[in-house]
């Protein structure tokens, strides 16, 4: 099995895109189709081997808590009217007791902060992120398909796709180095920048949320002042990075949705809505 054992997910954001809905509800909880968001990100990282599950949460949380938990009054009421399907769909995501830790960020202070906040769970060690707002059908997953390129050719990997030219201020942008192995899925980067204007981008391939890193990465985030949107930049860590690892924009195979935005999320559903045979 893989040697990333540890797997950060920030779970602090408001989603305020998502308001009125994510206003007493967490928008990882948000379900495409009938399943969270959140869901698919945790069974994607426990495909890979990986047994140390850190979610950095923030206030109003809990029912992200609660659905990695026992819910014993509905499951005692879905067993003695013999629901047994139900009962394996609440129990399936559950994994063992103290996989999954939590956190507190404590406040909103960037991507990078998030993941700073994880750093005694990770210690000094390769570890993954995922975002669950970006949703990827991709079999295998993206993460096992960038786990596998990391075992083969260590360095710090961050799935990256092409975007539209007017898009690229939402995203951190990579810029591919010079010299590249022809066919390659992983694309060595001289340079990342977060978020840049479109016509200072140095590319339009995006950093999409899932991403295999090297300790040094952690280290150099307690270092980092305020980036883009005065936050602490996970992208910002990375860039500083590239001089002393090799780093690789990895084109994953799958299909992404921005689940963050309406569009994406509508479109997700639709795709699984088909895929399952309900439209
Ligand atoms: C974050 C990262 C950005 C990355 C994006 C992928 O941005 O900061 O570099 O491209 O996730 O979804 P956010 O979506 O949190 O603004």
């Amino acid at each position: 099995m893989s040697i990333i054992k540890t797997a950060v997910f920030p779970v602090g954001g408001l989603g305020t895109r998502f308001l009125p809905a994510t206003k007493a509800m967490p928008k990882e909880m948000l379900p495409i189709v009938d399943t969270p968001l959140i869901q698919f990100v945790v069974e994607e990282a426990r495909a890979c081997g990986i047994e140390r599950l850190v979610f950095v949460t923030g206030r109003q949380k809990h029912a992200i808590e609660n659905h990695f938990d026992h819910m014993y009054e509905l499951e005692a009421n879905l067993e003695a009217k013999s629901k047994t399907e139900y009962v394996h769909l609440v129990r399936q995501h559950l994994g063992e007791p103290g996989e999954i830790l939590f956190t507190r960020q404590m406040r909103p202070a960037g991507l990078g902060h998030a993941v700073w906040c994880a750093r005694h769970v990770v210690q000094d060690a390769p570890f993954a992120v995922l975002l669950a707002d970006d949703f990827i059908d991709a079999e295998p997953g993206c993460l096992a398909q960038m786990i596998a390129a990391f075992e083969a050719n260590p360095g710090n990997y961050l799935a990256a796709m092409q975007v539209e030219a007017d898009k690229v201020d939402r995203y951190g942008i990579a810029e591919p180095a010079d010299d590249q192995e022809p066919e390659s899925k992983s694309v060595r980067i001289k340079g990342l920048v977060e978020k840049p204007k479109p016509g200072d981008s140095p590319s339009r391939l995006a950093v999409i949320g899932r991403y295999v890193l090297m300790p040094e990465v952690m280290k150099r985030l307690s270092t980092l002042d305020p980036g883009a949107g005065g936050e602490i930049q996970l992208t910002d860590a990375i860039a500083a990075e590239i001089p002393h690892c090799p780093t690789y924009a990895y084109h994953f195979d799958g299909q992404r949705f921005d689940c963050g935005s309406k569009l994406g999320f509508v479109q997700a559903t639709a795709h699984m809505s088909a895929k399952r045979g309900l439209v």
